[in-house]
């Protein structure tokens, strides 16, 4: 199988014809069938498999990204031993002022606390406290095509954003996060939808060193929540809710207060049906009951059943207090934690140290594979 990475690299340079489709396909079945077999490696840090993720502090988060992601993680750890990074590397894609970057990335990572993520049994750091990551994001742009990164929508949506600023670093951003996810050996990446083809490409960049120089990184799966992957803006129901929207009612921010909360969602954009139906037609209504269902944990059965013969003014008002009550908590937690300096230092410096082992070891390998000299202790 040795042979497969460059047929199908060099094919990828120039667009993907029949004969790279199917090299492709082969080349993924064979991947298939080693994991079914057992010969994959896998990688396991005290006796679990291995989960990686991580979120930019650019922007105040969104609902979005806590119903698609940060909920979701904090029970993980029972099964996964957790890497969750501030990931300040990828942030830099788009110019940033310093102080505030620094003080969005202190504070995404007291969030992550807030959120119930135990930094005891989770480690919690800042990408740029790990040279591994932007180390491994080198030798991976070696063995990665400019064909596949052109492919890459995000890419596509930042360059018309940033047009004055488009920097290699947007470019290669893929790269950085394939990075980040083979330097710990993930077998796991929960992640919104709007993340997939980046851990595909991720995929495909491990199964093609792989294939030049062994089973060195683990293949990763993404793991993509049952509800909330892919939560929309509230003004257009179209676009996924985002840190960057110019509008500020078409996002719930983590830390708004709950009268905003409330103003927003009655603000949301909706249709003339006036009927709560969980429908690909009532795109708008379709969004809010995928909100309430992650916020109450009822079904969008339940919601139709429960809203049936009533206005949008109640199903809004009740979308807005089901947000209202789960942020108040991650609120009030945030706040406290704030206020413990000391507390969330020894986090920083403890998981920092925690997260170099264990991406040093996958670094070391690496530069082993690719020819780089030993060093000389
Ligand atoms: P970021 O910071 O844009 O988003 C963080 C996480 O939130 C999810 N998300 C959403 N989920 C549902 N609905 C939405 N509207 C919504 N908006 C955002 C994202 O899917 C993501 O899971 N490139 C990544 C960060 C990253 C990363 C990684 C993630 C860097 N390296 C390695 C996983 C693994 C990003 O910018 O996410």
């Amino acid at each position: 199988m040795r042979f497969l990475p460059f047929v199908y690299g060099d094919d990828s340079l120039t667009g993907e014809g029949g004969s790279a489709i199917l090299v492709k396909e082969l080349y993924r079945a064979y991947a298939r069938f080693k994991i079914a077999y057992g010969e994959e490696r896998r990688n396991m840090i005290d006796g679990k498999k291995v989960l990686f993720s991580g979120m930019q502090a650019t922007g105040n988060l969104t609902l979005g990204n806590y119903l698609g992601a940060l909920k979701n993680w904090v029970t993980l750890c029972d099964e996964y031993q957790c890497f969750y990074s501030v990931v300040d590397l990828h942030s830099i894609t788009v110019r940033q002022d310093p102080a505030q970057l620094r003080r969005r990335a202190r504070n995404l990572l007291t969030l992550y606390i807030a959120a119930g993520i135990d930094p005891e049994k989770n480690c919690l750091y800042y990408q740029s406290h790990v040279s591994g990551h932007a180390e491994l994001s080198w030798i991976l742009n070696c063995f990665t095509y400019m064909g596949e990164l052109n492919r890459m929508t995000q890419f596509k949506d930042k360059a018309a954003k940033h047009a004055d600023n488009i920097n290699a670093g947007l470019f290669t951003y893929p790269v950085l996060m394939a990075a980040d996810i083979l330097l710990y050996q993930a077998d796991v990446v929960p992640v919104g939808k709007d993340q997939l083809q980046h851990l595909e490409i991720t995929r495909d960049i491990a199964q093609r060193f792989n294939a030049i120089y062994g089973d060195v990184f683990t293949i990763p799966e993404p793991y993509v929540g049952k509800t909330g992957a892919s939560i929309k803006s509230l003004q257009n129901p179209e676009k996924k809710m985002s840190k960057s929207d110019e509008n500020p009612n078409a996002s719930i921010y983590l830390m708004d207060d709950p009268d905003t909360i409330i103003r927003k969602f009655k603000r949301a954009v909706t249709d003339s049906e006036a009927c709560v139906r969980y429908s690909e037609e009532q795109p708008g209504i379709r969004n809010l009951i995928d909100i309430y269902c992650v916020c109450t944990g009822k079904t969008p059965e339940e919601t139709e059943r429960e809203f049936d013969g009533k206005g949008y003014g109640d199903f809004k008002m009740a979308v807005g207090e089901s947000v209202v009550g789960v942020l108040k908590p991650l609120q009030e937690r945030y706040e406290e934690l704030g206020k413990n300096k000391d507390y969330i230092d020894k986090v920083i410096k403890d998981n920092a140290e925690k997260a170099n082992y264990y991406a040093t070891k996958t670094l070391r390998k690496v530069q082993k594979k690719v020819g780089f000299p030993e060093r000389i202790r």
